[in-house]
């Protein structure tokens, strides 16, 4: 059977990454969290003296040259896919408030994405992937077969997000600071100069604000299918 390209775009915690993941699953194929991958050059850079947490701060070329030593895999861990930063597992970490509320600067650097999108390219080679991210379908694979863009609205995400961390045990945010994170995310991720995160013309928009999970998948997997059989 043909092995497909399948990009998810989106804004964040609209659940892309659950939804990308459990199609790779799916359909047996590789799946890469793009996200992860910025997120864990922020933990990389604020463990290293590169950003200052309160100021947002960058060591710019401190942080080029270190480029290269930054080693980031993905490993299928029991049904997850948890993100080592130079070997140690920083799944947890890249979560947290602190690398959620630096990693949009950094994602704003165009040297860092050079870097990263060329990984992510190296990576589906082969096709036969599923990768979320907010740049994959115009920048990273422009030729994917299948592009999914998704969206919920601000309020329902932070609801998302807030019963996320509160699972977790990080219960100090309100639901306003919650959504106030994710809109000021959605601005800087929307209006960056590099590569802002627009919808690709020809990709099929799933806003899954009153949607169930089973939902969202059946349809992703209807559109997965369509593109395999062409
Ligand atoms: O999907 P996420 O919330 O884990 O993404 C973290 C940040 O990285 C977010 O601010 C958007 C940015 N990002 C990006 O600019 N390009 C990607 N391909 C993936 C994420």
């Amino acid at each position: 059977m043909k092995k497909i390209t399948i990009a998810f775009d989106g804004h964040s915690s609209c659940g892309k990454s659950t939804m990308a993941r459990q199609l790779a699953q799916t359909l047996g194929y590789l799946y890469v969290d793009t996200g992860a991958m910025y997120r864990a050059v922020t933990l990389y850079a604020l463990q290293h003296g590169l950003m200052d947490e309160s100021s947002k701060q960058i060591n710019q070329d401190g942080l080029q040259q270190a480029l290269p030593d930054i080693q980031i895999v993905q490993k299928q861990e029991d049904g997850k896919v948890v993100t080592y930063l130079n070997g140690e597992c920083v799944e947890q970490e890249i979560r947290q408030m602190r690398v959620s509320s630096c990693v949009s600067p950094i994602a704003a650097l165009g040297f860092v994405r050079k870097h990263l999108v060329a990984c992510q390219q190296q990576m589906g080679v082969n096709g036969g992937i599923v990768m979320d991210g907010r740049d994959i379908g115009t920048v990273v694979f422009p030729n994917a077969e299948l592009k999914v863009f998704v969206t919920a609205s601000s309020l329902v995400r932070a609801q998302r997000r807030l019963a996320e961390l509160q699972a977790k045990g990080d219960t100090v945010l309100t639901l306003e600071e919650v959504q106030r994170n994710i809109e000021e995310r959605d601005y800087i991720d929307s209006h960056r100069e590099v590569t802002p995160l627009v919808q690709a013309p020809d990709a099929l928009l799933l806003d899954n604000s009153n949607m169930t999970i089973e939902e969202q998948n059946q349809l992703v997997m209807k559109w997965a299918k369509e593109r395999i059989e062409e």
